[in-house]
């Protein structure tokens, strides 16, 4: 695997691949990787000649200074991994790198879907995103772009920044990956106490019990249920959420036919964690 950390030097690594007409696949990250982001190593592995991955903890992305702070960094371990996982070039680039000074920021136009779940919760986190993904792409250039399902909204804003500012990569879009017991993993489980990883996984239980219960009609009942028995267990809650799984609008009243997703939100002491379900079909 070549680490590389210029933009400059990324497109002269990538160029001897274009030139033999070789697909790209991309993985964009921010470390601390877990088998989630191997099992889209190995998507990329599977479907294009070449993979890229960039480990970048983006700050613009973090609405809350401490969770930028504590964000678990763990590089020689991911090397490790990437190698491993045969991941041909490492793309590690500096803050400086992907931010010059004195550049305008660009405001993507993401409407709805800013408005709701993360983009409610945690103001400017998809700007954020969306700033960090554009620059990515222009940098990579990749024929796929591979993301987890895990960060649901986030495919879909990151599908509309693509749309918006013209990027041709494909989105393959790969499934959570779970632990035995089945809590989504995430990086931030690194930060989770012996206790609050066995709390943790209460959100992938409401999350199952409302694929359990549901049915057409008035859905609300079950996002009150899945918030009280969170609470009633120590978290706090910013959403239990039904929404239309194809525009993120969200449901109050189910018509039995409508492709429908629950999604999840809710802090374990100041861990925050995010995890979603297809509920239909
Ligand atoms: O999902 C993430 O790890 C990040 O949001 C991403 C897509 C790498 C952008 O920083």
């Amino acid at each position: 695997m070549i680490l590389v950390k210029s933009i400059h030097h990324l497109q002269q690594a990538l160029e001897n691949y274009r030139q033999k007409g070789q697909s790209i696949g991309f993985v964009p990250t921010m470390g601390a990787l877990h088998p989630g982001h191997l099992s889209l190593i190995a998507q990329s592995r599977a479907q294009c000649h070449i993979t890229v991955c960039s480990i970048f903890v983006n700050p613009t992305q973090f609405n809350n200074p401490h969770d930028f702070e504590k964000y678990p960094i763990t590089i020689e371990k991911d090397i490790e991994l990437l190698t491993s996982a045969g991941c041909n070039i490492l793309f590690f680039p500096t803050v400086n790198e992907m931010y010059p000074q004195n550049e305008t920021v660009i405001h993507y136009p993401l409407g709805y879907l800013e408005t709701i779940l993360e983009g409610k919760y945690r103001p400017g986190h998809f700007q954020g995103v969306c700033q960090i993904v554009d620059k990515l792409l222009n940098a990579v250039n990749p024929t796929t772009l591979f993301l987890g399902q895990k960060d649901y909204q986030q495919c879909m804003v990151i599908a509309e920044m693509m749309r918006i500012r013209n990027h041709k990569a494909a989105l393959v879009i790969g499934n959570t990956v779970r632990e035995a017991d089945r809590l989504a993993m995430s990086s931030r489980n690194m930060r989770l106490s012996t206790t609050e990883r066995q709390q943790a996984l209460k959100i992938i239980e409401v999350l199952k019990l409302i694929k359990q219960q549901l049915l057409p009609g008035s859905v609300t009942s079950l996002c009150i249920s899945a918030i009280t028995t969170l609470e009633e267990n120590g978290f706090k809650v910013d959403y239990v959420e039904i929404a239309n799984a194809n525009n993120l609008e969200i449901i109050k009243q189910w018509d039995g036919g409508t492709p429908i997703v629950a999604l999840a939100a809710a802090f374990i002491n100041e861990i925050r964690l995010i995890d979603n379900l297809i509920l239909y079909p």
